[in-house]
């Protein structure tokens, strides 16, 4: 930030597919509420994207995180499209930005909001709200391994999973630290039923770092038990912290039971601010919508919240999140997701005009 007029300096990367399209409509909701309240947003739009790869092989310039390291906050919409290979998109821009900033923490809320509906029946608004505290460095994540005997009958692969003692304790407490704000509960998923090395190694830690906090309800489940309880007795969980893998699946699973992927945001963060951390929606950037103008601006929206909330200005997050539940409330406009048949830009310029 600098001060003479608070601004921060935002990279904005757009992506691909609905990610364009989402970050168009939750950059204007953020503008007014920086006007609003008083400081600004400056913008540098970086054109990162699978388009970009066709053209010159590379996601991003080999100096992309240098290029980015000095921002205030990065805005992701999201990465990847047909045409080129996922683990090349994705290896090629949002994991070496998550790793290369050791933005460790994966934090998705969710919460299901008045005006949009569950797909569990019976759910009613406010009653359905938990977080996912992912890992976002290691884990299950890894470029370790290798493919051996290609194309002969003793073909196979490894993929191996790194787990560090720093990794895993670092996000666990974290999970502690924020369920005092919140519940006071934290749950961890594990598999160590089927996991010999690397979920003993989590739960152990997990045992040691809860009895640092007595004032904590702490517990853990096997991770497909959790899936199961996530569905069936959501109410039963609030922060939920996981291995890379686990998380992310399990967050894909909590939008839906809140009111759908158009409805999730996250926080790529590094607690400590040494280096920027990103904020983009749950969701990819869904392909089979791409270029319709239907895709839901909310999760992008809130993951600007985030941001905002992340830079210090609470004031102007809250009113993002106020605007936005006052129109889904309202229930005029709202995209397909939501029942609704408005689109992107009706939902963009309904929230920038509530905030
Ligand atoms: P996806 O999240 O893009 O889509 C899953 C389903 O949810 C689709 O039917 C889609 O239409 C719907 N959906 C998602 N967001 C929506 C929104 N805002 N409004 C309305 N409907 C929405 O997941 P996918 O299909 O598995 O992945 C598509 C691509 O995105 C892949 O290349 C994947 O690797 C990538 N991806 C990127 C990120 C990221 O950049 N953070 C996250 C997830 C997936
Ligand atoms: C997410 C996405 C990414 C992940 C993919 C696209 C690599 O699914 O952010 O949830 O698994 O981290
Ligand atoms: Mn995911």
């Amino acid at each position: 930030m600098t001060e003479a007029g608070r601004s921060y300096r935002i990279a904005s990367i757009p992506g691909d597919g609905i990610g364009v399209d989402v970050t168009v409509e939750a950059r204007s909701v953020l503008d007014r509420a920086a006007e609003l309240h008083g400081f600004g947003l400056r913008w540098t739009e970086f054109d990162w994207s699978c388009e970009r790869y066709t053209e010159t092989g590379r996601m991003m310039p080999e100096d992309g995180i240098e290029q980015l390291a000095d921002f205030d906050g990065i805005f992701l919409g999201a990465v990847g499209f047909p045409g080129v290979p996922d683990h090349v998109s994705l290896w090629g821009l949002l994991i070496p930005v998550r790793r290369a900033f050791a933005q460790y923490v994966n934090l998705r809320p969710v919460r299901l909001l008045p005006g949009t509906t569950s797909a569990l029946a019976g759910r009613s608004a406010d009653e359905l709200e938990m977080v996912i505290v992912r890992e976002n460095s290691e884990g299950e994540y890894s470029e370790m391994g290798g493919r051996h005997n290609k194309g002969h009958s003793g073909e196979f692969v490894l993929q191996e999973s790194v787990f560090t003692r720093v990794g895993v304790e670092r996000i666990i407490r974290y999970a502690f630290d924020l369920a005092r704000t919140r519940s006071g509960r934290v749950c961890s998923a594990t598999k160590s039923n089927g996991l010999i090395h690397s979920m003993p190694f989590w739960d152990e830690i997990y045992a040691e770092i809860a009895a640092e906090y007595p004032d904590v309800q702490s517990e853990q489940m096997h991770v497909d038990a959790l899936a199961a309880r996530m569905v069936q007795q959501p109410d039963r969980l609030d922060v939920v912290v996981a291995s890379n893998l686990f998380g992310d699946i399990l967050s894909d699973l909590a939008a839906a039971v809140t009111g759908g992927l158009g409805m999730a945001p996250s926080g790529n963060i590094n607690p400590p601010g040494e280096y920027p951390s990103m904020f983009e929606a749950v969701h990819g950037s869904a392909p089979d919508i791409a270029g319709k103008g239907i895709a839901n601006p909310v999760a992008q929206m809130l993951a600007g919240a985030m941001m905002l909330e992340h830079l210090g200005e609470a004031d102007a997050a809250q009113a993002v999140r106020g605007a936005v539940e006052k129109v889904l409330a309202e229930g005029a406009v709202a995209t397909p997701d939501l029942g609704g048949e408005s689109t992107t830009a009706d939902l963009g310029a309904a929230v920038t005009a509530a905030v």
